[in-house]
């Protein structure tokens, strides 16, 4: 440690000024000057907050309708009681004080924060976010083409993914993402205050652009070092080892190579270490040079003090107040400094010594909220440390009253008794008791009070009251992180499901499939059914069939028995339609589904009869769907023959569309014909059995328009980006066949924002239905993802 100090000047400087505001709020604490100072503030404060009407009050509480709790209901209920305006402004207020480091004394940035909650309020009301989550990607695409940043976006879709892939399963991957997604949103907000009204539009969109990637950047060293040197992942060596590789990495300003890793997680730290170099190196290369040394001067003072933090053990009973408290100052200030560093925002001394005494205000709060977790962890902070040894070391401070003396200097000295500080800071502490006191219940809260406020009273009966009786101290920002916790949640949750449900129900359908020959006359050549047996057996996805049974059984409630003759005959259509699409007459693919086409393994004859053979089983099976009455069977055979010609059109479309430039228009409708058809026909044929109205059904088309074009793009781009093994069929082949597809016309990047504005719609289809069935989110998610 010594070692390190001496020969990090930087750190050295920042830890005198730690020191010198430890010692200034030690004094605080121990004269109690902080206490008259924060009795007059909440005094004048509760005139808002507490209403208090004596003879009434009995009936009042008992009649008052308690505010619900989830996100819609509560912003509509804020909305409706006439609370919304002021909710959004303290909101906002607030994280222009804690993430933009700005001065709410200032006229100027109290206006921003009014017009800022403004059109958040309108946002919020207005019918289209009536019912979207919040964060929701769809609603963020949709915003990233308005902004012209759609590329960047996707870039961003691909990285979060990355990352919940990489992030071991001990590590918790939700927290991860929101933490990434929160950072990022700090860092835009920054750029964006900065922008201002007068740049042009390509310079706003470079900016955006750079924002969102350095954000990301930075973002990942939360879970790719903290969380990953705070979790038990790493063996102790190979701890050790990354910790130097990181310490390196601050000191030389470039990132060692990694060498041979030994240890249980080379894989992991592989991964991790090529995404990181990466996302220094981007930094680096989009860093002002002159800011390039107060970044790596902030980022060492924030690695190291983590550092010294996690290494210390909490049996160790000999800590002073200094060892514990100028870390947590060092670590909460200059994570929120490099933030402005990264960004090469100008040089601002106000910001920087506000956002230094600021900083520890947060990181107290964090950590009285996390006591107990940190306690099972082993984790040293102020609040495990005075809770294991405040009998035995009276001198040991009690951190409880240090956050109190925390806010008292940031509002009257640091922020000069301004009033909207003074609120929201008030306002935030008080919500921050409740929402404890919520969470703890009543018992341990005040097993968790009786320690921390021995010595606090009178002043903490005021508190008491305050978090008893205070009302409309909530904030915007805690509903969305809990929403986006349960909505991130859910969705991991809900993704599981399906791929474990999909995975399920293509072992069945595969079981279905095989045709058996008849085996009666006993000189008749069955090859035909063989040669569909083989391409029956080849390794499909099965996705349009496992779709027509999860829309059949669990959207429909049909009788899965009674619906496998219609899923066996997509899947028999499809694959038909596979065997002529690989003929030499037509793409001329060797491969399929992992395996010699049906042409190489027979011959093209026998491949083009086995093609009828199977499109006219499907119809076979079709006839056989003998539980539902005549006239809707029928009805379902119509559309299904008509489907499968129009397929036909589409083919030829394709294959004369050679060399040809097309419009977007000519494209999208090619793609529906060949493609988009099928899935149409996957979900329309099982609404046709369960008799759905046209409404339901048109909604349905148009979700299968967007997905099948969405599925068709995703299919050419695989052909130039995708791996064959992967694959099973060959790369390459539409620029072989010098076909005219989403690639070849729009170029990759245009292509891929063209599969995503389909994967919007297609969602957006849905919501806009009477049903929507969960499941084909995941379909979307699965569609646009895949690399097979
Ligand atoms: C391939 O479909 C034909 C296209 C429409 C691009 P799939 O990619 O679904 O093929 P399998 O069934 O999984 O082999
Ligand atoms: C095929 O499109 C569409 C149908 C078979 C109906 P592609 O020709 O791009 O399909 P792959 O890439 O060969 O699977
Ligand atoms: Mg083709
Ligand atoms: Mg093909
Ligand atoms: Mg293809």
């Amino acid at each position: 440690m010594n070692k390190n100090k001496q020969s990090n000047p930087g750190y050295q400087k920042a830890e005198q000024k730690a020191r010198d505001y430890f010692q200034m709020l030690f004094k605080q604490v121990r004269e109690q000057t902080y206490v008259p100072l924060l009795i007059n503030d909440f005094n004048s404060w509760k005139h808002h907050h507490v209403h208090h009407s004596p003879f009434l009050s009995f009936f009042s509480s008992q009649k008052k309708k308690t505010a619900p709790r989830d996100y819609h209901p509560y912003i509509q209920w804020l909305n409706y009681t006439g609370k919304l305006e002021p909710y959004l402004e303290r909101s906002i207020a607030y994280l222009f004080l804690r993430d933009l480091g700005k001065d709410l004394g200032e006229p100027e940035t109290q206006n921003q924060v009014r017009r800022v909650a403004s059109s958040l309020k309108t946002q919020l009301t207005t019918e289209k976010s009536g019912n979207q989550e919040p964060f929701n990607l769809v609603g963020l695409y949709r915003k990233s083409q308005e902004e012209g940043i759609e590329s960047t976006m996707i870039w961003l879709i691909h990285k979060l993914k990355n990352v919940t892939t990489i992030i071991p399963e001990e590590m918790d991957g939700v927290q991860a993402q929101r933490k990434l997604i929160k950072i990022i949103a700090g860092v835009l907000m920054h750029v964006v205050n900065e922008i201002g009204d007068e740049v042009t539009a390509c310079e706003r969109r470079k900016r955006l652009d750079i924002a969102i990637r350095i954000g990301y950047c930075y973002g990942l060293t939360y879970p790719f070092i903290d969380d990953l040197l705070d979790s038990n992942v790493l063996t102790p060596q190979e701890k050790h080892r990354y910790s130097d590789l990181i310490r390196t990495t601050l000191t030389t300003r470039s990132v060692p190579s990694l060498g041979k890793w030994t240890g249980p997680n080379k894989n992991l730290v592989e991964k991790v270490h090529k995404e990181l170099k990466e996302a220094f190196e981007y930094i680096k290369a989009h860093q002002r040079s002159e800011f390039l040394d107060s970044f790596f001067e902030q980022s060492y003072v924030f690695f190291h003090s983590q550092e010294v933090d996690r290494k210390k053990n909490v049996k160790n009973t000999s800590f002073t107040n200094e060892d514990l408290y100028l870390p947590v100052i060092l670590k909460s200030a200059s994570s929120r400094l490099i933030v402005r560093s990264v960004i090469s925002a100008p040089e601002d001394k106000g910001f920087d010594d506000r956002t230094f005494y600021y900083g520890i205000y947060n990181q107290l709060a964090d950590d009285f909220a996390d006591l107990f977790d940190d306690l099972e962890d082993g984790a040293v902070t102020p609040y495990t440390y005075y809770w294991l040894y405040h009998d035995k070391r009276p001198d040991l401070i009690n951190p409880f009253e240090l956050y109190w003396s925390v806010i008292a200097h940031l509002i009257h000295h640091v922020y000069r008794s301004d009033t909207m500080t003074r609120e929201v800071i008030l306002d935030r502490a008080i919500n921050g008791l409740k929402r404890y006191k919520a969470k703890m219940g009543n018992k341990k809260y005040k097993k968790v009070m009786d320690v921390f406020t021995a010595n606090m009273q009178p002043f903490n009966g005021l508190i008491q009251q305050m978090v008893k009786k205070a009302e409309d101290v909530d904030f915007f920002d805690k509903l969305l992180r809990d929403q986006m916790i349960t909505s991130l949640k859910q969705e991991r949750n809900e993704r599981e499901d399906f791929f474990e449900n999909i995975k399920q129900v293509r072992e069945q359908i595969n079981s279905l499939l095989p045709i058996t020959k008849t085996n009666e006359i006993p000189l008749l050549d069955e090859t035909v059914v063989e040669a569909a047996n083989y391409s029956l057996e080849g390794d499909g996805k099965r996705l349009r069939s496992v779709m027509a049974c999860m829309m059949s059984v669990k959207e429909y409630g049909l009788n899965q028995a009674s619906v496998e003759p219609l899923i066996k005959s997509i899947e028999y259509l499809h694959t038909a339609s596979l065997i002529f699409d690989d003929l030499p007459s037509q793409d001329n693919s060797l491969t399929r589904r992992g395996r010699p086409a049906l042409h190489q393994v027979y011959n093209v004859a026998i491949a083009e009869l086995t093609g009828i053979f199977l499109t006219q089983k499907a119809t076979a099976e079709q006839a056989s769907l003998n539980q539902f009455d005549s006239k809707t069977v029928l009805e379902l055979i119509r559309y299904s023959a008509q489907m499968t010609s129009e397929m036909c059109k589409g083919q030829a479309m394709d294959l004369a569309s050679k060399g040809k430039t097309m419009t977007h228009k000519e494209l999208n409708l090619l793609c529906f014909y060949k493609t988009g058809m099928a899935f149409e026909a996957a979900l329309v044929m099982p609404a046709i059995l369960a008799q759905a109205k046209a409404d339901e059904i048109a909604a349905l088309k148009k979700f299968a328009w967007h997905a099948g074009i969405a599925f068709q793009i995703q299919d050419d781009l695989l052909d130039v980006e995708g791996e064959e093994h992967l694959l099973g069929k060959p790369v390459g082949q539409d620029a072989e066949n010098n076909r005219s597809t989403f690639v070849s016309i729009l170029g990759i990047e245009e292509a891929k924002k063209g599969m995503w504005d389909h994967y919007c719609s297609a969602i957006e289809a849905l919501q806009h239905g009477q049903r929507n069935p969960a499941f084909l989110k995941h379909v979307m998610d699965y569609i646009v993802h895949r690399d097979y």
